[in-house]
């Protein structure tokens, strides 16, 4: 798609009316554009435009496609998704991000896929990734961070993506330690982290998130249906994916380079009161065991504290938790 389509469809989308010819070729930025070549190009793209004469265009609806050049003109970014490398299909945007992000590609790179054939979750699990419902996404980010930290960055991207949840789909997403973002039980976001380390430092994190957006209950495998839901599900409006990913790239940036310029701790607070775990008991099996306890606290690091049955403290740092 031209960037003159893209354009185009960007401003029928935010129009709820007709809007003229005229209206139209001034919003665009092109001397005399071909706008009868481009409409039929979009038709022929799946975009149902209708046009009344002397009324003008109006978008009926789009193909529930993402498409990269009405991401990258949708984005009001100045380091997310600046790059974007958008797929049909792939195996995992983590795998592709990682060799990218090995190759030198920068900060903020963002690797995006329709659907994904072995999407991966934490623990070696799969993600249930279809295409046209979900946000499949990598980021690259590339932090000035010692490797003890570096849970603090998915933190902030989970706290990113539950505020936008929040603010902007009027849904009480909550996180849960590490990073997946809940709606009551049921997630409607994970996110995997994989870093490189340079001796003590982190040389990259690929932030990985998994968003379901439009699937309605029908569209998760039985064995997802009591444990997932999506932003359509829990908000019962209409939602677009292009709106859903520019707002969540706008939040990530924002509060990742509050992370990046001030540390943890406004982020820390910030995420606190979200916790679905604070207060409630918890066990958490990590790779060495279990541990069990209330917990009381995130630390510094973006370590779980669980107070046991003695009253001692016990820092957890990676593992899977569940309310008990
Ligand atoms: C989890 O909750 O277990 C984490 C899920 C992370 C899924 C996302 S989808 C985009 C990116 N690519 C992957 O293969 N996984 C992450």
């Amino acid at each position: 798609m031209s960037d003159l389509e893209t354009r185009i469809v960007l401003m029928l989308k935010s129009s709820s009316r007709y809007m003229t010819r005229d209206e139209v070729s001034a919003g665009l930025d092109a001397a005399t554009p071909d706008l009868d070549g481009a409409i039929a190009d979009l038709r022929s793209r799946g975009y149902r435009i209708d046009e009344v004469p002397g009324q003008g265009f109006r978008l009926v609806d789009a193909p529930a496609v993402l498409d990269g050049c009405e991401l990258r003109v949708a984005l009001d970014t100045s380091v997310m998704g600046r790059e974007i490398f958008p797929f049909g299909r792939v195996t995992s945007t983590n795998d592709i991000a990682f060799s990218l992000a090995r190759g030198g590609s920068p900060e903020g790179t963002l690797v995006i896929a329709e659907e994904q054939t072995r999407g991966k979750g934490r623990l070696g699990r799969e993600w249930h990734s279809p295409p046209g419902l979900g946000l499949w996404f990598s980021i690259i980010l590339r932090p000035d961070i010692a490797a003890y930290q570096s849970s603090t960055v998915s933190l902030a991207v989970a706290l990113a993506v539950a505020g936008v949840i929040r603010d902007s789909y009027g849904v009480d997403a909550r996180i849960k330690w590490p990073n997946d973002v809940l709606v009551g039980p049921k997630k409607i976001c994970g996110i995997l982290t994989e870093a490189e380390f340079c001796e003590d430092s982190v040389e990259f994190v690929v932030v990985g998130a998994g968003i379901n957006v439009l699937q309605g209950e029908i569209d998760f495998p039985d064995e997802l249906r009591d444990i997932a839901t999506s932003i359509a599900i829990e908000s019962q409006s209409e939602v677009d994916r292009v709106d859903v990913i520019s707002r969540v790239l706008r939040a990530v940036e924002e509060k990742y380079g509050h992370l990046c310029r001030n540390g943890f701790e406004d982020i820390r607070q910030e995420l606190l009161p979200l916790s679905s775990l604070m207060g409630k008991l918890t066990r958490v099996q990590t790779g060495k065991g279990t541990a069990e306890g209330v917990a009381v606290d995130i630390d510094e690091t973006g370590a779980l504290i669980l107070r046991g049955e003695n009253g001692l403290n016990e820092k957890v740092v990676a593992g899977d938790a569940t309310l008990i």
